[in-house]
């Protein structure tokens, strides 16, 4: 009899934890969303605010840093307003946008980019609170003038007027970065980082309708005649006559070659087979395409709290994500180290890793997060392309912690909750780099703010 109570009450006990232990793991999940940033000084209108937050916030973020939740998987990412720079102005060098620049940009998009036209979305008195809203993000807006550019007279175009811009194009120099044909061959240098620490690339000349600004040749000549702060592209104010900066726009409208999607079979086969030649004679640029569509820099390239990437770690390793109750991964160091990255691996051994989930330790990945069995299909040609690119990253010394199993018991709990409670299981990342560069040993890796990929 009293065997049986102590069962009884040993049970209720049990029960009692069991809950306990729901309550805590359901509210956990509640806790665990975005931080609310605070909203940012006195808003002019509530309007402006009000459609910021319903339909910019979630790309450029509550206090306009350009870390809205959207933001982990755009590239290019949105813009960080509070630094008062932008790309697409009709005004010098260095200056800020005039009102009607940034209408531009918001009314019709820019091209190619998460960032669409909003025109059909926001009109009228929304449109001009929402402006005004903006520039409240970045100082420079109260303490600074806009200063236009003058344009010049525009020269008729004509073929004369195109040669002309060829000759431009050459002696300005564009090549180094755009090739003498603009779709980047022959340039020296084609990748870059710009002001906000991103990756960007000079943009293919041939394929105006992924410029960003516009494409008519006004917009190409705005471009390079004020420069695009906060990217290499630089301003071309003074470097020429005016007439000679507008031949060489209307050079570069010239050497647009037809979209794909006005192709007829012929000519689709006929580019496709060129890009494949360019693919091979130029495997790391093939490389770098492939490595970013493919998102191994979202994943291999640590994070600061805000969900950019931290500054030297490109592809240097060490994210750290939780996936509960599998195990808790951390991403590999690409770079070309010897020590700690791929650096002394054969390249057998990094396809091994990228199409059988096979670690160069003999261990087997799970499927995820490493997306190998998406990339068990990659032609030989773009593994050789892929594997070349990251053998010329610079090497950054990164050594990166062992994944790390749960315990039995927790695992089978994950388990139990998954299947029998239903509950969906979360991944988080961790932001910071949780390997350790030379100054660190790895027991003092870093774990800041827990946050959630969307
Ligand atoms: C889905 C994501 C997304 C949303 C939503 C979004 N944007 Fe953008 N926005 C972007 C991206 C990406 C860029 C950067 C493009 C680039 O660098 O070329 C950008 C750039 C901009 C720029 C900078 C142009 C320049 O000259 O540099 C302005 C201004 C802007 N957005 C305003 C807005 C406004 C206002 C809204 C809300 C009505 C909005 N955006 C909503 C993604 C977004
Ligand atoms: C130092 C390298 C460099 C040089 C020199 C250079 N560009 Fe660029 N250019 C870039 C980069 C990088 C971008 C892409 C910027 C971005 O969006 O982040 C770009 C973008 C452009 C764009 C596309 C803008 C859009 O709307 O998306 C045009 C057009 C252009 N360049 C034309 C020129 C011309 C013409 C010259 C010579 C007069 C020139 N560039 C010289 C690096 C360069
Ligand atoms: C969604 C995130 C994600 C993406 C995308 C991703 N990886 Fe990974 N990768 C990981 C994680 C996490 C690990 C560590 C897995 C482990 O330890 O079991 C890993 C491991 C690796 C390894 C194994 C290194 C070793 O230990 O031998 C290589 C090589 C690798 N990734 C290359 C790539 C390349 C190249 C790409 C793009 C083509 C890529 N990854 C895309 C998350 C990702």
């Amino acid at each position: 009899m009293k065997a049986l109570a102590l069962k009884l009450l040993g049970g209720i006990v049990l029960m009692c934890i069991f809950f306990l232990l729901l309550l805590w793991t359901t509210a956990d999940n509640h806790l665990l969303g975005y931080p609310q940033p605070q909203s940012p000084g006195q808003p002019p209108t509530n309007l402006g605010k009000q459609v910021y937050d319903a339909k910019c916030a979630v790309c450029h973020g509550k206090e306009g840093k350009g870390d809205g939740p959207a933001t982990a998987a755009l590239d290019p990412k949105p813009r960080d307003f509070t630094l008062g720079k932008y790309k697409y102005r009709s005004t010098e060098s260095g200056s800020i946008p005039t009102d009607d620049d940034l209408l531009k940009s918001i009314r019709k998009g820019l091209h190619g980019t998460a960032m669409i036209d909003w025109e059909s979305n926001i009109g009228g008195d929304s449109l001009r609170a929402i402006l005004d809203f903006v520039k409240l993000f970045s100082p420079r807006f109260k303490s600074e003038k806009p200063k236009p550019v003058q344009v010049g007279l525009v020269v008729p175009i004509s073929n004369a007027t195109i040669d002309a811009g060829r000759k431009v194009y050459d002696r300005l120099q564009c090549s180094k970065c755009h090739g003498h044909d603009g779709k980047g061959t022959g340039a020296e240098v084609t990748t870059f980082m710009d002001d906000w620490g991103f990756e960007t690339h000079s943009t293919n000349l041939t394929e105006p309708w992924t410029f960003r600004g516009g494409s008519s040749i006004r917009d190409i000549y705005l471009r390079f005649r004020t420069g695009m702060d906060g990217t290499p592209m630089p301003s071309y104010v003074g470097a020429a006559s005016d007439r000679d900066l507008w031949s060489v726009a209307q050079y570069v409208a010239s050497i647009a070659r037809k979209p794909a999607w006005s192709m007829n079979e012929q000519e689709l086969r006929a580019h496709y087979g060129q890009l494949d030649q360019e693919a091979k004679s130029d495997p790391v640029r093939r490389g770098r395409y492939l490595v970013s569509v493919l998102g191994c820099t979202d994943c291999h390239t640590p994070l600061n709290p805000t969900g950019n990437p931290l500054e030297g770690m490109q592809l240097a390793g060490g994210q750290r994500w939780e996936v509960y109750p599998f195990a808790t991964f951390y991403t590999a160091n690409l770079t070309s180290d010897p020590e700690t990255g791929l650096g002394s691996r054969t390249d057998q051994q990094i396809k091994d890793a990228l199409t059988k989930g096979i670690k160069s330790d003999g261990s087997r990945m799970l499927p995820f997060p490493m997306p190998w069995p998406s990339m068990a299909g990659l032609k030989e040609d773009d593994l050789n392309a892929i594997i070349a690119h990251l053998r010329s990253l610079p090497p950054v010394y990164n050594k990166v912690p062992e994944l790390e199993k749960p315990n039995v018991f927790s695992y089978l709990w994950g388990k139990f909750q998954m299947l029998i409670l239903k509950k969906p299981m979360p991944a988080y990342i961790r932001s910071g780099n949780h390997g350790a560069p030379k100054e660190r040993s790895l027991s003092q890796a870093v774990t800041s703010g827990k946050e959630k990929r969307p």
